[in-house]
């Protein structure tokens, strides 16, 4: 064997040990997502998003459609872990009953990280961080915004998200708030709309009849958009003007809501940003590159909006979502 060709074998050898380390550090970070389902616009446009930003950083995203239970939710986050995937991102469609399955995931040193619901747990190490907004302020909020524009007296409708999610247990805490300050707000009805634009149209349908045809309602105030636009629909063929005979506050600042506060139809809405992956995704990137664990909560922005700018954000958003 020549001197020239153990020279070049050696050679080769190296740079191939080289390209396998190259290959260890460029590995596609695989992330499992269990998704709560499509409930809403905003949930539509937030698995949109997730998708988009793990596109933008190479990471390999698989989701989960968990169709609104919890129990597909539990057998998704199984699943990843059987899998090995670098980490687990979920959404939880309601606050209790995560503790045993996320400790598996902790037992198999898989991080968790919740994204735009909180849970309930006592033990807290058992998810690295929640990337969601305050959900109380969004309530406080969509209240002050009513009870400044009605003089602090009005008779209210509520409808809520689905039983036992955070958002809608937080949702109605922070409107709460402000209807305790206010002797002249008061919620007249209230009932679950499981965070769709069809059940909050039922519920709202029996809300009027409940009220005398609507003439005994003030303000809807809805947990999320989709089930405003459901309300509006029954406020309209109950004969009645949204927005006018009854004012329409509610939560998310999809596209949808912007255009009908452009149609005189909505008064207000707290935005809540769909992008909730791509806060998630850099912290987890830091964390696998230097350890260090991001803070226990990533909180995003919860900013209101009014008709006066509906139509240029009605604009700015309707093909992003
Ligand atoms: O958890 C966020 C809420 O869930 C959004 O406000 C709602 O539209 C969705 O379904």
């Amino acid at each position: 064997m020549s001197r020239t060709w153990l020279i070049s074998a050696a050679a080769a050898a190296a740079l191939l040990i080289g390209l396998g380390g190259a290959q260890a550090a460029d590995k596609k970070l695989v992330v499992g997502f269990s998704q709560i389902g499509s409930e809403s616009g905003w949930r539509a446009a937030e698995t949109k998003t997730a998708k988009t930003e793990a596109e933008k950083r190479g990471i390999d995203l698989k989701i989960s459609d968990a169709q609104q239970k919890q129990e597909n939710q539990i057998k998704a986050v199984r699943s990843f872990v059987a899998q090995g995937v670098d980490a687990i991102f979920i959404a939880p469609v309601v606050a209790t009953g995560w503790d045993s399955v996320l400790k598996e995931a902790k037992e198999a040193k898989i991080p968790v990280v919740l994204l735009d619901r909180q849970i309930e747990t006592r033990d807290p190490g058992l998810y690295m961080t929640a990337v969601t907004s305050d959900t109380v302020l969004e309530g406080r909020v969509a209240g002050e915004w009513l009870a400044k524009q009605t003089g602090g007296t009005c008779n209210v409708v509520e409808l809520q998200g689905t039983v036992g999610s955070s958002p809608a247990i937080n949702r109605k805490k922070g409107f709460d708030e402000v209807v305790a300050k206010n002797p002249g707000m008061k919620i007249v009805r209230t009932q679950s709309g499981d965070f769709t634009r069809a059940k909050g149209k039922e519920v709202m349908e029996s809300f009027i009849k409940a009220e005398n045809g609507g003439k005994g309602i003030c303000a809807v105030y809805a947990h999320n958009d989709d089930m405003a636009v459901g309300a509006i629909q029954a406020i309209k063929e109950a004969g009645l003007k949204p927005g006018k005979d009854i004012l329409v506050v509610s939560i998310d600042g999809v596209p949808d809501i912007f255009k009908a506060m452009a149609d005189g139809e909505a008064n207000a809405t707290v935005e809540l940003t769909p992008n909730m992956a791509g806060p998630a995704f850099d912290a987890l990137v830091a964390f696998k590159k230097d350890g260090k664990a991001p803070p226990k909560w990533i909180q995003t922005e919860s900013a209101l909006f009014t008709p006066d700018t509906a139509k240029a954000e009605y604009e700015r958003r309707k093909d992003a979502y």
